[in-house]
C-alpha cells in the first residue's frame, strides 16, 4: 500500500506522514509548497511538487508510485481569507479536489481519506455536535469543505471508492518544535504572539451564552488527529466501498478564557486578557461528539490541552527565542 498524501508538507500533513510511515505504510507526498515546507517531509519519503489542479501530473504520480490510497489534506484553510477570496477557495479546494478525484477514480485507486472541518457546521445550536447535526457553513471555507464531502461521497457511490471524510475540530500542538504550526491565525499562536510582546491577549467577545461568556471549542492534539488518519486508512483498506463521515475531536469543550489562563500558566506568564469585540461568524460553542470515530475506527484522543499548549509553546520559542526570556 502506497498512500499519496496531498498537503503532506504542511503542519498537519507532516504529522500525518510520520504517523503513516511509523505505522508501516508507504507514503509519497504531493504538495505545491504554497504554504508547505519541503524540509517537513521526512527523509525517505518522496516529494512531488505540484497542484491538485494539475491532472496530468497527478495521473503520472499515481501510476509512477503505484498509489493505492490517497489522504487529501491540501487545501486553503483560512476562514477570513476565504471571505475575501471565495473564488480562489472554490478553485483550490473544490476544483482541485474534483481533478484529484477524477485521476484517482480513473486509476482505480480504492481508498480516499478527505480532510474536512468542523467549519461545515457553521453555528450549531447544540452543545455536542454529532455527524447528523445540520451543516450550515458560515464561510466560503466551510462551504468548500462541505462541497468537498459531497464530491467525495458522490465519487464513492459511483465508482466503489472507499471514502472517509474527517471533520477536524480545533487542532493544536506539535510532535516536535520543528513541526509546530508556523501560522498565527488561530487562538493558541495568537495568544503566544501577545505574550511574547508582553501584551494582554484578546478575548473576542465575552457575552456569549456560555458558562464564562467566552466561546467554547473542542481542541484536538495534532498527534491524535494524525493517528485518526492512520486508523481511517486501515479501515478503508480492509473494507471496500465505505462512506464514512467522522468528527475528529475530544468531546470536551474549553472556553477561550480557560485556554488563555492555561497558556499563561504553562508559559510562565501572568497577562490577563482584555475583551475585544466579537469576531463575526464565531459560533458560541462547537464541541464534537467523537463516538462514531471511536465505534468505526477504534480511535480515541489521548492528549489533553496541557500537552497541546506545552508542545506548541516549544515550537513557538524555537521560532521566537525572545519569548523564552520573559516566560518559562
Ligand atoms: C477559536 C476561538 C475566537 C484568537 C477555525 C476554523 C476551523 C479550523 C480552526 C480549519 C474563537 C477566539 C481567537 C484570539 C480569541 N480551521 N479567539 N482571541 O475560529 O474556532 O476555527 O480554525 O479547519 O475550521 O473555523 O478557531 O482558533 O480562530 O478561534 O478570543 O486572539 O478563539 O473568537 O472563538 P475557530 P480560532
Amino acid at each position: 500500500m502506497t498512500w499519496l498524501i496531498t498537503g503532506g508538507a504542511g503542519y498537519i500533513g507532516a504529522h500525518v506522514v510520520r504517523a503513516m510511515t511509523e505505522a508501516g505504510e508507504e507514503a509519497v507526498v504531493y504538495d505545491d509548497l504554497s504554504t508547505g515546507v519541503a524540509d517537513r517531509v521526512p527523509d525517505g519519503v518522496p516529494l512531488v511538487q505540484g497542484s491538485t489542479l494539475d491532472g496530468d501530473l497527478l495521473r503520472r504520480t499515481l501510476a509512477g508510485h503505484g498509489v493505492t490510497g490517497v489522504v487529501h489534506l491540501a487545501a486553503k484553510k483560512q476562514v477570513g481569507e476565504s471571505v475575501d477570496r471565495p473564488l480562489h477557495y472554490y478553485r483550490e479546494n473544490v476544483e482541485g479536489l474534483r481533478v484529484l478525484l477524477e485521476a484517482v477514480t480513473a486509476a482505480g485507486v480504492p481508498s480516499f481519506v478527505f480532510s474536512s472541518s468542523a467549519a461545515v457546521y457553521g453555528t450549531p445550536d447544540t452543545d455536542l455536535v454529532t455527524e447528523e447535526t445540520p451543516c450550515v457553513p458560515m464561510s466560503p471555507y466551510g462551504e468548500t469543505k462541505l462541497a468537498g464531502e459531497w464530491l467525495v461521497r458522490a465519487a464513492g457511490r459511483a465508482t466503489g471508492l472507499s471514502t472517509a471524510s474527517l471533520r477536524y475540530f480545533n487542532v493544536a500542538g506539535a510532535r516536535s518544535p520543528e513541526l509546530a504550526d508556523t501560522g498565527v491565525t488561530n487562538l493558541v499562536p495568537m495568544v503566544f504572539e501577545k505574550l511574547t510582546e508582553n501584551a494582554a491577549p484578546r478575548v473576542f467577545g465575552d457575552d456569549y451564552d456560555t458558562p464564562d461568556g467566552t466561546c467554547v471549542r473542542d481542541y484536538i492534539h495534532v498527534l491524535d488527529l494524525a493517528e485518526a488518519h492512520v486508523a481511517a486508512a486501515r479501515v478503508l483498506r480492509s473494507s471496500p466501498g465505505r462512506d464514512l463521515t467522522l468528527n475528529i475531536g475530544r468531546g470536551e469543550g474549553v472556553s477561550v478564557r480557560e485556554m488563555i489562563d492555561q497558556i499563561n500558566a504553562a508559559t510562565g506568564h501572568d497577562l490577563p486578557p482584555t475583551v475585544a469585540p466579537r469576531r463575526p461568524g464565531d459560533p458560541a460553542c462547537v464541541v464534537a461528539s467523537a463516538d462514531r470515530a471511536a465505534a468505526e475506527l477504534g480511535w480515541k484522543a489521548k492528549y489533553d490541552v496541557q500537552d497541546m499548549i506545552t508542545s506548541a509553546w516549544a515550537g513557538w520559542v524555537r521560532q521566537h527565542p525572545e519569548a523564552a526570556r520573559d516566560g518559562a
